[in-house]
C-alpha cells in the first residue's frame, strides 16, 4: 500500500473481486479454461437498434465534444428517461430536475455518499450488499452501519432493530430490490413501510433498482418511487448496463427527489463531463425503441439460471431457486463448511477452473455463501456442474 494514500482509502476492505481476478489470472496461465461466474457483466450484445443508433450517433458532426445539459442530445436523453419511468412504473417526472444521467449508476452511487456524507454521519446500509453501496460510504469518509439482511427474513432488513441513536446519527439509507447478491425480492409494502419509517427521520433513502427487468414470476417489481410521500426523500437508481446489455458504454440514471438529484449534479460537475454524446444518442433508442429484447434476454437468463439450480442440487449442492435477477446465491456445501467463502472459491477455482464470487465480497454478512452470476453460454454452465460434480466426488 502507498505511503501517501489517504486514510479513508486504506479503510477500504480489501477489494475482493481483484483478489479473484489475480486467481483467476494465475489459473489461466497453466493452461486451465476459466469457467466465470465471478462478476455481474454480461455477455450478450446490445440490441441491434441501439448498435444502428450508435453508428449514426457518430457521424453527427460534434459529436466528440463535451455534452452540455443544455443541449438537445441531452435533452434528449431525459425526456427519454421520462417516458421509460412512466412505461415501467406509471410514475411522472420532470426531466429537468427529477432526472439525472450518470455515467453507470455506480459512479452514481459514489457520488450521492460524497455528496452529503460528513465524517460523522452514518449510513445504513443492508449487508451483504452490491460493494459499491458500502465501500462509496467510506470513499467519502462517513460511517458504515451494516443492517444484516437474513436468510429467515427474505433478505428484508429489520428496520425495528436499529436504536433510537443509530437512527439519529443516519443520513443515508441504500437499498436495492431485486437484491444483488442474493436475488432477493419485494414488494410495494415494503417499500411504503420504509418511507413511513424514514419520513421523520430526515435520512435519504436511495434504491438501487438495477434488476427491475429480471424477475421471473411476471410480477412488476416496484419502483421506490411509488410509495407514497417518496419523493420528499427519496432517489433511485437504474443501469442500461443489465436491461439493454451495455455495461462497457458505462450508462445509467438517478431519478426522484429534485434536491438530492441537484447535489450529486454539483458534485459531478467539479469531476467529469458527462456521458459520451452518441451514447446518450444510442440510449435514447435503447429506451424508447422496441423492448422485446429485455423480455428476450430475461427469460434467456432465467433458462441459464434454472439449469445450474437444477444441476447443482443434481449433484447435492442445495441450491434455492432465486426468483429474480441473474444470480445464483447459495450456501457453500456443508463439508466445507470449516472454510471461509473466500478459502472455499478460491480452492474451487484452483482445482476446477470455476470462478465464482466470494459472499464476503459483498459484506460481512455475505460469509458463508458464494454468488454465481449467469453470464455464461448454457454449454459452459453444464460443464461447470460436470466439473463440480467431479470436485464434490473427490472430497468426499
Ligand atoms: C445492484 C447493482 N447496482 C449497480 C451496478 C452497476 O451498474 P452500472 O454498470 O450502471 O455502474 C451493478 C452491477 O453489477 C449492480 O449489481
Amino acid at each position: 500500500m502507498p505511503r501517501h494514500e489517504a486514510n479513508r482509502m486504506r479503510r477500504l476492505p480489501p477489494y475482493l473481486f481483484t483478489i479473484v481476478d489475480n486467481w483467476k489470472q494465475e489459473v489461466r496461465e497453466t493452461g486451465r479454461e476459466i469457467i466465470d461466474f465471478s462478476m455481474g457483466n454480461p455477455d450478450l450484445e446490445p440490441p441491434p437498434n441501439v448498435l444502428k443508433a450508435l453508428r449514426e450517433a457518430l457521424r453527427i458532426k460534434g459529436i466528440h465534444r463535451y455534452s452540455k445539459r443544455t443541449e438537445s442530445i441531452e435533452r434528449n436523453l431525459r425526456v427519454a428517461i421520462t417516458k421509460w419511468y412512466h412505461g415501467r412504473f406509471g410514475i411522472d417526472l420532470n426531466p429537468e430536475t427529477e432526472v439525472l444521467p450518470l455515467i453507470g449508476s455506480k459512479e452514481g452511487i459514489a457520488h450521492l455518499s460524497l455528496a452529503f456524507l460528513n465524517n460523522d454521519d452514518l449510513a445504513l446500509i443492508p449487508s451483504p450488499a452490491y460493494p459499491i453501496h458500502f465501500n462509496g460510504v467510506i470513499m467519502a469518509g462517513g460511517i458504515l452501519y451494516n443492517i444484516p439482511l437474513k436468510e429467515e427474513n427474505n433478505y428484508l432488513p429489520d428496520l425495528t432493530q436499529l436504536s433510537r441513536e443509530t437512527t439519529r446519527l443516519s443520513k443515508l439509507m441504500i437499498l436495492s430490490y431485486p437484491h444483488n447478491p442474493t436475488a432477493a425480492t419485494c414488494d410495494l409494502e415494503f417499500f411504503n413501510r420504509v418511507c413511513h419509517w424514514a419520513k421523520d427521520k430526515d435520512i435519504i433513502v436511495a434504491h438501487d433498482n438495477a434488476y427491475s427487468d429480471f424477475v421471473f414470476s411476471g410480477k412488476r417489481s416496484p419502483s421506490i418511487l411509488e410509495a407514497k410521500g417518496s419523493k420528499e426523500f427519496c432517489v433511485e437508481f437504474h443501469t442500461l448496463s443489465k436491461s439493454y446489455s451495455m455495461p462497457g458504454w458505462r450508462i445509467g440514471f438517478c431519478v426522484g427527489n429534485k434536491e438530492i438529484l441537484a447535489s450529486i449534479d454539483k458534485t459531478k460537475s467539479y469531476v467529469d463531463f458527462g456521458l459520451f454524446r452518441a451514447i446518450q444518442s444510442a440510449a435514447v433508442e435503447a429506451l424508447t425503441g422496441p423492448q422485446t429484447y429485455v423480455k428476450k434476454i430475461v427469460k434467456l437468463y432465467k433458462e441459464r439460471v434454472d439449469l445450474l439450480v437444477d444441476g447443482l442440487n443434481g449433484i447435492g449442492w442445495e441450491t434455492k431457486r432465486p426468483k429474480a435477477t441473474f444470480y445464483v446465491w447459495t450456501r457453500i456445501p456443508a463439508r466445507f463448511s470449516a472454510l471461509t467463502s473466500m478459502e472455499f472459491t478460491e480452492l474451487l477455482l484452483r482445482e476446477t477452473g470455476i470462478a465464482v464470487a466470494p459472499g464476503t465480497g459483498f459484506g460481512e454478512y455475505g460469509e458463508g455463501y458464494v454468488r454465481f452470476a449467469l453470464v455464461v453460454p448454457e454449454i459452459q454452465i453444464k460443464k461447470a456442474v460436470d466439473q463440480i460434480r467431479v470436485f464434490l466426488q473427490a472430497k468426499d
